[in-house]
């Protein structure tokens, strides 16, 4: 029997720090749902202390999915409860607590003398928190991870100390970060060794690894740690994640699968669901998959050359390492329609993965009637567009009820806009150099927004194919040194940046009623 290793998804928590890629409620528990069909082992919802928002997202998942729901907590008590506030009434659930450990983090975030008058003092402090957070956290839950957060810098000698420490005061999970993404994998390789080997009490927990992708490495470091014995990975949809990301789920899965004959391990991973993972993550965060991206990317199973695309008609080997089937990629032969009915709208629907209750498939329909008068064929991408913005009105404050716009070759555009929001309803017009400035200082000047909002990133892309494809606009705002991104949809590109502007409204709408509401903890490690 090969030796399972765990898939620890945290999409939902690492993955939404990815700059720009906050996700709504919905948006989150229908990821969480298809993570689930996915396979993954423990889902990361979110990081509950840090915002009711989170809060609520990690008690809504809880119960939601079948797999081990993670929350994650700093060393300290209120960031505990808080996990099992919002996790007691989930069947499986697991507690993950963290502290840094490198020199860089003990001295710069525990410089008060109060964790100690100098290095050594501080790092036994360290331990003794580290030990009673999971002590404690261990009086709710038997399944309690730790991470030395930024264990890729942290002396060895050290890592090897704090391990074996929260391992006796109760960890069933150690994992070990590459916060920073500043190991190789040789380097990271020898640390899991070394735990292995050093530690005493190692085999009374499983060894985890998170690493993430500075230097373009996560995945090759995940996979030359699983060689010296982790054996649970912590890995995110398309990798996404803080700063370069995290290692990539599919990336790891698929190459332990492939080359099976490397590593005596596998995993429960379903990957015929990893393109439709894939593609809702992307739709629902509004980041863009680039082609070339192993697995997933546009590209990934395409072949331009000639030399190429006559060995694959003789043999797909010469030239293919996978099959596309295996991951999910068929040439859908179900294309829908305007004569298409409810009833394949919602088979389609959910052979994408996703979740339709009654009402929902109501304001779904409505919306595919108007594509497919507008469009002869309707096609998957077309359809998770529509769930994407669907599922983003639902939650959404500003909804644009209607939008104008006056241009030509000759005179200079005008938008006229409406608003509507539970308050009422917001109305004005405005000019511009183009028609979409135009549409966008309509939109300010309804909403007496006087604030500067700077418009720091504009993308259109078309979704489809054909003249009367939908058309995607991804943007961000920058304003006091927030961003806040948005995605609109539309077969006019005027109007899909008119809401791609007003999400990104909503987002910082958001912001402002958490800024009110959020509960900041005093404590600052
Ligand atoms: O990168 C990191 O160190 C983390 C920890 C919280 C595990 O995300
Ligand atoms: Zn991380």
């Amino acid at each position: 029997m090969s030796d399972k290793v765990i898939v620890f998804d945290t999409t939902l928590r690492d993955g939404e720090q990815s700059p720009g890629a906050s996700l709504t409620l919905l948006e989150k528990v229908e990821i969480a749902r298809q993570l689930d069909k996915l396979g993954v082992d423990v889902i990361e919802a979110g990081f509950p202390i840090s915002s009711p928002t989170q809060f609520d997202a990690v008690q809504r998942i809880g119960g939601e999915v079948s797999a081990v729901v993670a929350g994650l907590a700093r060393a300290l008590e209120p960031d505990i409860d808080a996990v099992r506030r919002a996790l007691e009434q989930t069947e499986k659930y697991r507690i993950h607590t963290f502290m840094g450990t490198s020199d860089i983090h003990i001295t710069q975030k525990f410089g008060s003398d109060r964790y100690g008058k100098n290095l050594a003092e501080k790092r036994q402090k360290v331990i003794q928190m580290a030990c009673d957070a999971v002590a404690y956290a261990k009086t709710f839950t038997s399944d309690v991870e730790f991470s030395p957060e930024d264990a890729g810098r942290t002396d060895i000698e050290y890592l090897v100390e704090i391990t074996e420490a929260v391992i006796a005061a109760g960890a069933t999970t150690v994992n070990i970060p590459d916060t920073t993404g500043y190991t190789f994998p040789v380097e990271f390789g020898q640390k899991i060794a070394a735990l292995k080997d050093r530690v005493p009490n190692i085999d009374e927990a499983v060894i985890s690894v998170h690493c993430h992708n500075d230097l373009g490495l996560a995945v090759a470091n995940s996979l030359t740690a699983i060689s010296n014995g982790a054996r649970q990975v912590e890995c995110t949809i398309n990798g996404i994640g803080e700063r370069a990301g995290n290692a990539s789920l599919e990336e790891i899965v698929m190459a332990l699968k492939i080359r099976s004959e490397l590593w005596d391990c596998h995993t429960d991973i379903h990957t015929e669901e990893i393109m439709n993972t894939s593609r809702m993550v992307s739709m629902y965060t509004g980041m863009l998959v680039q082609p070339n991206k192993a697995i997933v990317g546009e590209n990934a199973f395409a072949h331009e050359s000639g030399i190429h695309q006559d060995g694959m008609l003789k043999n797909r080997n010469t030239y293919e390492i996978m099959n596309p089937d295996s991951v999910g990629i068929r040439e859908s032969k179900i294309v829908l329609g305007r004569h298409s009915g409810r009833a394949g709208l919602k088979s389609r629907l959910e052979a994408l993965g996703y979740h339709l209750d009654k009402e929902r498939l109501k304001i779904i329909y409505k919306e595919f009637v108007v594509l497919a008068d507008k469009k002869k064929e309707v096609f998957d991408e077309d359809l998770r567009a529509i769930m994407g913005d669907v599922l983003e009105q639902e939650d959404a404050f500003y909804k644009l009820d209607y939008l104008h716009v006056n241009l030509g070759t000759t005179t200079i555009p005008v938008a006229i806009v409406r608003i509507i929001t539970p308050d009422g309803e917001y109305q004005d017009s405005a000019t511009g150099d183009g028609p979409v400035a135009a549409c966008f200082r309509a939109i300010a000047r309804a909403l007496g927004i006087r604030q500067q909002f700077k418009l720091e990133y504009y993308q259109v892309r078309s979704i489809t194919r054909g003249k009367s494809a939908l058309g995607e606009v991804t943007l961000r705002l920058h304003h006091d040194g927030d961003i806040y991104a948005g995605r609109g949809i539309s077969t006019d590109t005027i109007e899909a940046s008119a809401k791609a502007y007003l999400e990104a409204l909503n987002q910082h709408k958001k912001k402002q009623e958490l800024d009110l509401t959020t509960e900041t903890v005093k404590e600052h490690i």
